[in-house]
């Protein structure tokens, strides 16, 4: 039924922070696109969401929107439906249904349907049911993320994977069983420098990660169709249905001058086709894992619209004001932000989240302030939140009091941390 997927184990409770609506609006305008407007209410929709966490916190904390859950293992949808009742949440509806069948649901059209860690993991058919599902039910507008395993960067963990796969199957048990008894060869292989896998940043993150959950493990590498997608092949997918480009949901890689020294921006000039060029890009990146992020009829934004829309939104802090470096290592190298506008955006935002045009003074230059958020944010020193702060008291007791380990709190505007 689940097409090769594995489906004997649930996997680990995970909190995406790309997924939320302040994030994929913040692509969209880097992008050049005008987002969704979430003014009234508006319906995002995770499909493949695992235990929900992500779609959970987000209905915490967005009273106004209207959030659905689908996925095939009954045992997510159960956990997830528990602590969504015990938070007392109202507008979280969660389905257990293959993307097949959640085609005929009766679900409405939503502005933002997110799927993180699916598309390169189940089979070319499941890909395809997947497809029609966000065709049909995606607005004119709307918004896609989609994660998925990437090339060129996976190529060198192809080998790792099947290996795992074929040691693990040979052995009995559930695929967590086998996938950690596969591993324990795959890494003592790594340990005598097997050829085949040295150059795999897998087996290195294997490696150097044995806190890796188990869970996690057997989901990542057991399944049936671990395919590495090149960025052409998903977007020619997405512009099957009418989808076009916005960008990424991975902020730094959304610029061009942050990740590609002057020479290979030259030879990539020299690429007329759009995914062509997005395709030699990642091999300057040595791109494992891509966050795209697609719109429909997507309306564009010109460049003063973008900076008022930019400059209105709110974001947050991700770490300790004092744990802050203005420098982030590229594939281009060192960027270095170390300025006035930059720590006063820090500054500010260290007494809680705040919206961009309200840290303007009379002496600032708006586009001084706002490029800094820009590269903050790319940097991930500070990330888009909503601005409308809810009670999560309710949803972390119901995290602090389950008989499940969930390692999450979340933040009234819309983001979680590791507890
Ligand atoms: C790697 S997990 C990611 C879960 C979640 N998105 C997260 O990031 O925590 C992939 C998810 O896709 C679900 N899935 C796999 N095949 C599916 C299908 N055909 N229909 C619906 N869900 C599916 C699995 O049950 C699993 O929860």
């Amino acid at each position: 039924m689940t097409d090769g997927y594995v489906s004997d184990v649930p996997y680990v409770w995970s909190y995406i922070a790309e997924l939320a609506p302040a994030w994929l609006d913040h692509a969209a305008l880097v992008s050049g696109f005008v987002p969704p407007d979430r003014s009234d209410t508006f319906n995002w929709c995770d499909l493949g969401c695992g235990l929900a966490l992500t779609p959970i916190a987000l209905a915490a904390t967005h009273p106004r929107g209207k959030f659905y859950g689908i996925d095939i293992l009954p045992a997510h949808i159960a956990a997830a439906g528990r602590l969504r009742d015990d938070a007392g949440l109202q507008n979280l509806t969660l389905h257990c249904a293959d993307f097949d069948s959640a085609c005929n649901l009766n679900l409405p059209s939503f502005d933002y349907i997110v799927s993180h860690g699916v598309y390169s993991w189940v089979s070319p058919p499941v890909r395809q049911s997947w497809l029609r599902f966000v065709n049909r039910h995606l607005k004119p507008g709307g918004l896609v993320f989609v994660s998925y395993n990437a090339m060129p960067g996976r190529a060198a963990d192809l080998p790792l994977q099947r290996l795992v796969r074929a040691i693990g199957n040979s052995l009995p048990g559930d695929s967590q069983t086998r996938a950690l008894a596969a591993l324990r060869v795959a890494r003592a292989m790594t340990e005598l420098k097997a050829p085949a896998l040295t150059a795999s940043p897998m087996a290195a993150a294997l490696m150097s990660r044995p806190e890796l959950p188990p869970a996690y493990l057997a989901h990542e590498l057991m399944g049936g169709s671990w395919d590495p997608l090149c960025v052409t092949e998903v977007r020619a997918d997405m512009r099957s249905i009418g989808l076009a480009s916005a960008g990424t949901a991975n902020l730094l890689q959304n610029y061009d001058s942050f990740v590609l020294r002057k020479a290979a921006r030259d030879v990539l000039a020299g690429i007329e086709d759009q995914d062509a060029r997005e395709f030699a890009r990642d091999f300057f990146l040595d791109q494992f894992f891509r966050q795209d992020v697609y719109i429909r009829d997507g309306q564009t934004a010109d460049s003063d619209r973008r900076r008022e829309a930019l400059l209105s939104r709110c974001y947050a802090l991700a770490k300790d004001s004092r744990n802050v470096e203005y420098v982030v290592q590229t594939p281009a190298g060192k960027l270095r932000f170390d300025n006035p506008s930059a720590r006063s955006i820090v500054a500010a935002l260290d007494g809680g989240p705040r919206i961009l045009s309200h840290l303007l003074t009379p002496e600032t230059d708006p586009r001084d302030l706002l490029a800094n958020a820009l590269v903050l944010a790319a940097a991930r020193i500070i990330l888009p939140v909503g601005d409308e702060f809810a009670d999560v008291g309710p949803l972390n007791s119901a995290i602090e009091n389950s008989a499940q380990a969930i390692p999450w709190r979340v933040l009234p505007w819309g983001s979680a941390v590791r507890r």
